[in-house]
């Protein structure tokens, strides 16, 4: 195990890590963010992760009928592009635990015309039916649930046996020079610019690195996906490794 990471794949055993991912704590913090969260991601990424959810729909494109989940889904970016994407008798479901965070994706529906349904829900004991969805997404967000293995254990349950799974996630580069390039960055200038923008108390930008970096990605992630239920899992690098989309297709059949 790399120094870098020292606790993760022990931490993901028992739920508990070295950030505080505490369900208070996380609402808590997106709560206090929410109202710039979209704009502050648009400025560090400098509208990368527009493109990253972009690649997402392309890459788990949307079933021709049936229904998709995206968890934790936030403001509701990657529920929406769904949304322009999919034919009209698709289900589209957006759900997370953080009201301020919900409410700005109904916004956004409202405004764009795009239809989703807004569920108030945590990842970890998901309101929903078993086998009830055809594709369920999670875009920057199971890194943050407090308990990784069964934030996966509630995806593979609500997806139908064939389904798929697409995880975006902050990776980092394997190459040593971007890597430490990034780092610097990562570590030192983006909470600066974050806090300072979205501004909170609860240091949102340096557990935004810190939850980054301690979290499990490329074969170690994928692994983790194979071993709650899922098979032809794909790790797909993007924007040399800072997010990595991995796709995955949830074992066994429909009983
Ligand atoms: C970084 S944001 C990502 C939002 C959105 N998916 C995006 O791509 O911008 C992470 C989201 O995960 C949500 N979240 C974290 N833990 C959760 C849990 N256990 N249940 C539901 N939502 C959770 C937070 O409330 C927050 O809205």
């Amino acid at each position: 195990m790399s120094a870098e990471f020292p606790t993760a794949c022990d931490s993901l055993a028992t739920g508990s890590t070295g950030v505080d991912k505490s369900g208070d704590r996380v609402r808590g913090m997106f709560s206090e963010i929410a109202p710039r969260y979209d704009l502050v991601n648009r400025m560090l990424s400098g509208g990368i992760d527009v493109w990253w959810r972009h690649v997402t729909v392309s890459r788990a494109p949307p079933p021709e009928s049936g229904a998709i989940l995206d968890v934790c889904t936030g403001t509701g970016d990657l529920a929406l592009a769904y949304a322009e994407k999919a034919g009209p008798g698709v289900r589209i479901v957006g759900s997370d635990f953080c009201r301020p965070m919900l409410d700005r994706g109904i916004e956004k529906s409202a405004r764009s015309g795009r239809t989703v349904e807004w569920i108030e829900a945590d990842a970890m004991a998901l309101p929903f039916a078993d086998r009830s969805f055809d594709l369920v997404t999670v875009a920057f967000g199971l890194r943050n649930i407090a308990d990784t293995r069964q934030g996966l254990a509630e995806m593979a349950r609500v997806l139908k046996a064939g389904g798929r799974l697409a995880i975006l996630e902050f990776s980092l580069p394997r190459n040593a020079a971007v890597r430490s390039f990034y780092l610097f960055y990562f570590r030192r200038v983006l909470p600066l610019i974050g806090n300072a923008v979205a501004r909170n108390a609860s240091d949102a930008y340096t557990y935004l690195n810190r939850s980054v970096e301690e979290f499990p990605s490329g074969d170690r992630l994928s692994a983790i996906v194979a071993d709650a239920g899922f098979s032809a899992v794909q790790a797909v690098p993007l924007t040399f490794g800072i997010a990595t989309l991995t796709i995955a297709t949830r074992s066994g059949t429909d009983g």
